[in-house]
């Protein structure tokens, strides 16, 4: 076993204070953030995306071993967006007419949902996360990743977060099943999409449904 490297941690003092302040203005920055099906077709430099992905990159990981990986398609890969709509759509038809249990729809009934995912061409920005079960040493061997599914999870809330701070809006979608990612994105087959990031800006006059987030005190109890 290898003896740990140490360095001084760069932690940044903020009074007592401004610790009150930060936390809640930052509850009414996240408040604010919707999922955005209706998307502009204004768009988003790549340095944005970029910045906001290595924001996720930042993210905690089970033993550091970083299990994401991301691919960011841009507006400009007009062939793959096409074909990455018509994917995603046939997926989704089948679930919404046939796959879905009916509760599962009636979940998903207040949200006003359906098959057609037109935001797929029009948003300037698709980003596919990847979690990654397992990488490989330089002699090629296979290096379990160890709590990999949670760290993406972490990992993508970091960039959500990020994009909506940066001013921009977001969908997370998950077409059912989505393994055509793999093919479409050059991905190895071992690797499992987590989820599809549509970002950009909202359409002028876009609507979101009208539904609550639950009361702090339903979620929430300090012992
Ligand atoms: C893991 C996950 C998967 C989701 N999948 C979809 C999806 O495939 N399509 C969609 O329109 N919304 C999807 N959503 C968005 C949720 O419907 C949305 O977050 C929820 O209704 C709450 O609305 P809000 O994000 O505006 O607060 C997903 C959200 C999460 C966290």
């Amino acid at each position: 076993v290898t003896t740990p490297r140490m360095t001084p941690l760069a932690f940044v003092p903020v009074d007592a204070d401004e610790v009150q302040r930060r936390a809640t203005a930052f509850h009414s920055v996240m408040m604010r953030r919707r999922t955005v099906r209706d998307y502009s077709e204004r768009d988003v430099p790549r340095q944005i995306i970029e910045a906001a992905i290595a924001t996720a990159a930042t993210a905690p990981s089970g033993a550091n071993l970083q299990p994401w990986h991301f691919v960011a398609i841009g507006r400009e890969q007009s062939g793959l967006r096409t074909r990455i709509r018509t994917e995603a759509e046939q997926e989704e038809r089948e679930f919404y007419t046939h796959r879905a249990p009916r509760e599962w729809l009636e979940a998903l009934a207040p949200l006003g949902t359906d098959w057609r995912k037109p935001f797929l061409e029009i948003a300037p920005w698709l980003i596919a996360v990847f979690v990654k079960p397992f990488g490989r040493q330089v002699d090629g061997r296979a290096v379990k990743h160890y709590y990999a599914v949670e760290s993406v999870g972490i990992a993508t809330g970091f960039l959500i977060a990020a994009l909506h701070h940066a001013g921009l809006a977001t969908l997370t979608h998950t077409p059912s099943p989505m393994g055509f990612l793999n093919a479409l994105l050059d991905r190895p087959s071992h690797e499992r999409p987590f989820l599809l990031l549509v970002v950009g800006y909202p359409a002028e006059n876009a609507l979101v449904p009208d539904i609550a987030r639950k009361p702090l005190q339903d979620v929430l109890s300090f012992k």
